[in-house]
């Protein structure tokens, strides 16, 4: 009942674990407080024989210093470490240099695709989409190219294995069908993605590229419509001297049908997009009335117009992800 040396071991050991004032506190309050050990066992006293008293009363009075002594000291050195803590700031050495974290940052067709996405929607296009894995009929047929014809030839295909109607698409022509059954004209989008063909890579082709397709369909859409609205988009894209020229070309879906083709000084021409005026053919296979409706499209090499702003002689940087390349953008 009265194991003065059993409360002083307990305290230290208490003592010893505590790490800020709130413990402290709460040790004082276990400890010294009214109702604490240190006072239960001064109450007791009073029950003990006279003769005991004194020495008991005199060891007593010993545990409670010590415990005092003990918690001061305690509270003294968390005071230290708050003052340190307050103070830290002030002994970091800002003239150190600091470590730089590495980021990463935007492949450069990614920023291409964002940089044309941006003029178009300034000029009111909107973005739509479809799947790389397309059918054979958005991709070929209810774009005027009917199967067996010829001029499936320009495009060499990845055919999908097991399911013979389906393939990744080689043109993001594919969407505006998929777009113009769902919309009714006015109506003007562009629609980027990546494209697949079975060719040979060179310099200036790889086998799966971007493009962006561009759709504007409205009931008084002429070719002068065209020719402003990409003059306007080549010459906020590139803003640099890139030379530009149009060229009567072929595509089935459009008639008549154009190429655009553009160089920096002292460079070679590089064919840049197929565009030209909507065939009625394509208008009817998205159940638009024939001669209703008048439009102008073009698909643009997103990878083309990456090289020329950059000045890069070689597509094939683009998907080697060699951080040599990369980090220069
Ligand atoms: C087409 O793909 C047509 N769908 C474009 C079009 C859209 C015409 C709407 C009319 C109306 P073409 O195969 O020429 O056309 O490709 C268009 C552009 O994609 C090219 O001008 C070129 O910039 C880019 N391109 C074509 N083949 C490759 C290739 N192998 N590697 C990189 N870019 C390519």
């Amino acid at each position: 009942m009265l194991d003065l040396n059993k409360i002083k071991e307990e305290a230290k050991e208490a003592l010893d674990k505590i790490t800020n004032n709130e413990e402290a506190q709460e040790i004082f309050r276990r400890y010294l407080g009214k109702n604490g050990e240190v006072a239960r066992v001064f109450a007791l006293l009073k029950e003990v024989a006279m003769e005991e008293r004194q020495t008991l009363g005199q060891e007593m009075n010993e545990l409670k210093k010590e415990i005092e002594v003990l918690l001061a000291e305690k509270k003294e050195l968390f005071k230290k470490e708050l003052k340190r803590l307050e103070t830290m700031g002030d002994e970091i050495d800002l003239t150190r240099p600091g470590i730089k974290p590495l980021m990463g940052h935007l492949h450069p067709l990614t920023l291409v695709q964002r940089q044309v996405a941006e003029i178009f929607q300034s000029m009111g296009f909107e973005i739509a989409q479809g799947p790389e894995m397309e059918t054979e009929w958005y991709n070929f047929d209810a774009l005027n190219m009917p199967k067996d014809h010829p001029v499936r030839e320009m495009q060499d295909t990845f055919w999908l294995k097991g399911n013979q109607k389906m393939l990744m698409r080689t043109q993001t022509s594919a969407v505006q069908v998929r777009y113009m059954e769902k919309h009714t004209p006015p109506l003007r989008i562009i629609a980027p993605g990546r494209i697949f063909r079975n060719e040979a890579t060179d310099a200036t082709h790889e086998c799966q590229f971007y493009q962006v397709e561009g759709l504007m369909v409205d009931q008084n859409i002429s070719a002068s419509n065209f020719k402003a609205v990409i003059e306007e988009f080549l010459e906020r894209f590139f803003q640099t001297d890139v030379e530009i020229r149009l060229r009567p070309s072929f595509f089935p879906f459009t008639e008549p049908s154009f190429e655009i083709d553009a160089k920096r000084k002292g460079g070679k021409w590089l064919e840049l997009m197929g565009a030209g005026m909507v065939n009625q053919n394509v208008f009817a296979a998205a159940k638009y009335p024939r001669d209703k409706y008048q439009g102008f499209a073009f698909g643009v090499g997103l990878d083309r117009l990456a090289m020329l702003k950059y000045n890069i002689n070689e597509i094939r940087l683009f998907y080697q992800n060699d951080l040599r390349f990369l980090r220069q953008f």
